[in-house]
């Protein structure tokens, strides 16, 4: 039976612990300059319907690293669901490819191309959810703090595909998760009720990001307006002014708190160059591991 990562869920506490184990021993090696090429000859699809410059970069330095190679399809290649079906192109690449990696507008393409395709499917970001960015934020928190006890994260800002893979990691790992979004944009009522469900975290969504931040260990935000969702910018941009990540709001936090981003990140409105440029921010590291952490899951898909 292939294995596919579409959703932080898709894995046991017990396999994010084995990836994030790897993650560290892959990133070893590459600071050693030691060779890890378990992947030689093997080959990754990655489609793009939307733009990028982490998930592919990482992905394609990624896969040479193992050994393999990565062939990037653009938004203007396939035209995934319009030009052509779903479940036609899963067929089709599973017939050159040994891995398809996958960013796109409908969740419900991800899960076609994962059922259609014979090879392993890995989402790269859909409209509902971005699994590889949690696991490379979560690597990046235990890089950092050494443990993940008691855990903190304060969420500012929108109920998104982001914030959905957090709630996502909180049904298996246990910790305190905290959104504090505007009215109108809370996460995925779904993913929501299902990590509660699982009882592990608690999870909280707040109106006010100062009672959100009081004891995090990481503040984390993330763009207020996705891809996708350009239309709404200006709207989005009155509505979401209250919960900027500012040295104001910084004030409320642990002196220590870390601050986290995915990126790419829009200076001066969700987050002001000041907190990102700050001693406490440790993006940059974050965007490092989007690398590591993806080795790590190409391997467990592809070798077990
Ligand atoms: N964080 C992230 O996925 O970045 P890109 O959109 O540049 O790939
Ligand atoms: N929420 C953002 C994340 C980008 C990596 C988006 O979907 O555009």
């Amino acid at each position: 039976m292939k294995r596919d990562f579409i959703h932080i869920t898709d894995f046991s506490t017990a396999e994010i612990k084995e990836v994030l184990e790897l993650t560290a021993k892959i990133k070893a090696y590459v600071k050693e300059g030691k060779e890890y090429t378990p992947l030689k000859g093997a080959n990754m699809a990655m489609i793009f319907a939307k733009p990028s410059a982490r998930t592919r970069i990482s992905f394609e330095t990624g896969m040479s690293q193992l050994g393999g190679h990565a062939i990037y399809l653009g938004p203007n290649d396939i035209g995934i669901g319009k030009r052509e079906a779903v479940k036609d192109i899963a067929r089709v690449i599973s017939r050159y490819d040994d891995v398809i990696m996958a960013r796109l507008f409908e969740h419900a393409h991800m899960l076609a191309l994962a059922e259609y395709a014979t090879v392993p499917v890995i989402n790269g970001l859909t409209d509902l959810n971005h699994p590889c960015q949690i696991m490379a934020d979560i690597f990046t928190v235990l890089e950092h703090r050494k443990h993940l006890d008691d855990l903190k994260i304060a969420f500012i800002g929108d109920g998104n595909n982001v914030a959905n893979s957090w709630i996502n990691l909180a049904a298996r790992l246990p910790m305190h998760f905290v959104l504090a979004s505007p009215n109108g944009y809370d996460p995925d009522p779904q993913i929501l009720a299902g990590a509660r469900k699982a009882g592990l975290s608690i999870i909280d969504i707040v109106r006010n990001p100062t009672e959100a931040v009081k004891d995090a260990d990481v503040i984390y935000t993330d763009v207020w307006a996705s891809m996708g969702q350009e239309a709404e910018a200006e709207k989005r941009r009155r509505d979401f002014i209250p919960f900027q990540v500012n040295s104001g709001l910084m004030k409320y936090a642990k002196k220590d708190a870390y601050v986290m981003h995915c990126l790419p990140a829009h200076r001066g409105d969700e987050i002001t160059d000041e907190v990102i440029d700050s001693p406490n921010s440790i993006v940059f590291d974050e965007a490092e591991n989007r690398m590591h952490v993806q080795k790590a899951i190409i391997v467990k898909l592809m070798l077990g």
